[in-house]
């Protein structure tokens, strides 16, 4: 489903991660020859310090090219390689590589990891368990909002959403480097830099383990949703308490008013979170947190309990319809961004759906009232809001036109 919902994108021109030019594999061959000696003549490397591209996206190829031209990604290697290269030229190695297979047998002669005197000594200190590796990738740890990397990247690395990486038989080592730079902030992707400054030095080990090979770990039990049917015990008890709550929001979390955003289907974890931060707010006269005058009076009484099952609650319940309407610049922008003025798509973060992504703290935006998610991305840019982590959305929003948010508000408004 999501790959038709994404080629169907592609074909119609949507996905501007990089730019708007057509590869040609031809062409792209021909300007691949200063590549081959890092990278492999057919994409595939022989070292562990130089990634594989074969088989990889060509958009996100692309992507990666114009990152490293516009100083946005830094390496010593890269930089020179990118200076002379057009739009053109990134499109047609994109598409060049993306051709190539990567089916890269374990052979003895190339090694996943270049081994050095210190990297044996720390290896009997500490040894990668593969399997705990498979376990975050596929499950995430919510706890410390990082996200299940299977979501984007796909079941054992292979991704079927154009704009993330495959990370299938990419060499161990590679994988391990990026989530250290990603961590370090040297490398710049909000949602990735947010994952990785959560994992320890010996959890990145585990995934890299787990990507030496994936196939030889045995299958992890993924964890299941409750059935929304059922509602848990939390959320029985946050109903008694969501009286207090009514007036505004709605009895099932609907609210008929413009200004008070509807909480149904929104996730859990997302509202105790704004109710605690609303907490923080009002006892910092609005110097950290979120600060709303209504929303204060509101929560001054409530327990990280109550916070929890008035979460769980309304979480549990449907959420009506938006008012707005579906409209082109809110969905390109929405699933595109737009990679010149550093707008990230907000389906990276939102979902394909606008369902959020609880376990990594990002909302729920289909359905939403276009005034009150018109008034949360004017909050973010003034700072006025300043409660997201990172300042994702501060400096997302504050790329934001007045004529993109209009847009974006009422498409997001529209998604079901
Ligand atoms: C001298 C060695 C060298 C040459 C030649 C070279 N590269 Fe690279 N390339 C690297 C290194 C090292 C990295 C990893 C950088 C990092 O760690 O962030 C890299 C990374 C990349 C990436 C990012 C891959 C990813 O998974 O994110 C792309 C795309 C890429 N190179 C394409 C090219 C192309 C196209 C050429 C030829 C025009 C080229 N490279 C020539 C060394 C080289
Ligand atoms: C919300 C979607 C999302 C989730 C969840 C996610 N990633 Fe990523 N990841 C990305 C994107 C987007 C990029 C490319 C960033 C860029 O354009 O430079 C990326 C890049 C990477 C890369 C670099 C690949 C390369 O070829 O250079 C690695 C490694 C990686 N992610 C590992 C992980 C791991 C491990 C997790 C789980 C802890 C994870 N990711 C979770 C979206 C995600
Ligand atoms: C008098 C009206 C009113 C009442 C009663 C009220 N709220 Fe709110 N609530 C608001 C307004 C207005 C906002 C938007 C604040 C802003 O613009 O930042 C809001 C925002 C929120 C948000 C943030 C939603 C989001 O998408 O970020 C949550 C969560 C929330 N309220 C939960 C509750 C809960 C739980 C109760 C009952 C304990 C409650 N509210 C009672 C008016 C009210
Ligand atoms: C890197 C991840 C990321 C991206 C990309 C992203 N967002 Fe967000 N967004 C968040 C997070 C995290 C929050 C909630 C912050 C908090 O904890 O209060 C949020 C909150 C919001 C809210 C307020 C929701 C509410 O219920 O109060 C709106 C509206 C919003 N984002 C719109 C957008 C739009 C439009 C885009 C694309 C132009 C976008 N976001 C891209 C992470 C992201």
């Amino acid at each position: 489903m999501k790959k038709i919902i994404f080629s169907l994108l592609l074909v119609s021109g949507l996905i501007n991660t990089a730019m708007a030019v057509e590869g040609n594999i031809e062409a792209g061959k021909a300007k691949s020859g200063m590549c081959a000696a890092c990278h492999g003549a057919n994409g595939l490397s022989a070292s562990p310090n130089f990634p594989n591209l074969a088989g990889q996206h060509a958009d996100y190829i692309a992507k990666q090219l114009k990152s490293f031209k516009d100083g946005n990604r830094t390496d010593a290697m890269m930089a020179p390689m990118v200076a002379g290269l057009s739009g053109q030229d990134m499109a047609d190695l994109g598409a060049f590589f993306a051709s190539q297979p990567r089916s890269v047998e374990k052979s003895a002669a190339v090694s996943d990891s270049p081994t050095s005197g210190n990297q044996v000594a720390a290896a009997i200190k500490f040894v990668p368990d593969a399997a705990a590796g498979k376990s975050l990738y596929e499950l995430g740890d919510p706890s410390r909002s990082i996200a299940a990397c299977i979501n984007c990247h796909g079941k054992e690395g292979r991704s079927e959403v154009l704009i993330y990486p495959n990370l299938a038989k990419q060499h161990a080592f590679y994988i391990e480097k990026q989530l250290h730079n990603f961590k370090a902030g040297d490398r710049k992707d909000s949602a990735m830099n947010q994952f990785a400054s959560a994992l320890s030095d010996n959890e990145i080990k585990n995934i890299g383990a787990y990507f030496s090979d994936t196939k030889a770990v045995a299958n992890v039990k993924v964890r299941r949703l409750a059935t929304p049917s059922a509602l848990s015990e939390n959320a029985i008890a946050g109903k008694s308490k969501a009286a207090a709550c009514v007036a505004c929001h709605g009895v099932d979390g609907n609210s008929m008013v413009t200004a008070y955003p509807k909480l149904a289907g929104q996730s859990a974890s997302y509202i105790a979170k704004q109710l605690a931060d609303f907490k923080v707010g009002a006892a910092s006269n609005g110097q950290e947190g979120r600060s709303d005058p209504v929303m204060a009076g509101m929560v001054i009484a409530l327990s990280e309990q109550d916070m929890l099952e008035l979460g769980s609650y309304f979480a549990a319940q449907k959420s009506t319809a938006g008012n707005g309407s579906e409209n082109d610049l809110g969905r390109k922008l929405y699933f595109g961004g737009d990679a010149a003025r550093g707008i990230t798509a907000c389906v990276s973060c939102h979902g394909i759906k606008g369902k959020g992504m609880p376990e990594a703290g990002f909302p729920a935006v289909a359905g939403q009232h276009v005034e009150y998610l018109a008034a949360q991305l004017n909050k973010f840019s003034k700072q006025t809001r300043a409660n997201d982590k990172n300042g994702m959305m501060r400096s997302i929003s504050k790329r934001l036109k007045k004529n993109d948010l209009a847009a974006l508000t009422q498409f997001m408004s529209s998604l079901k």
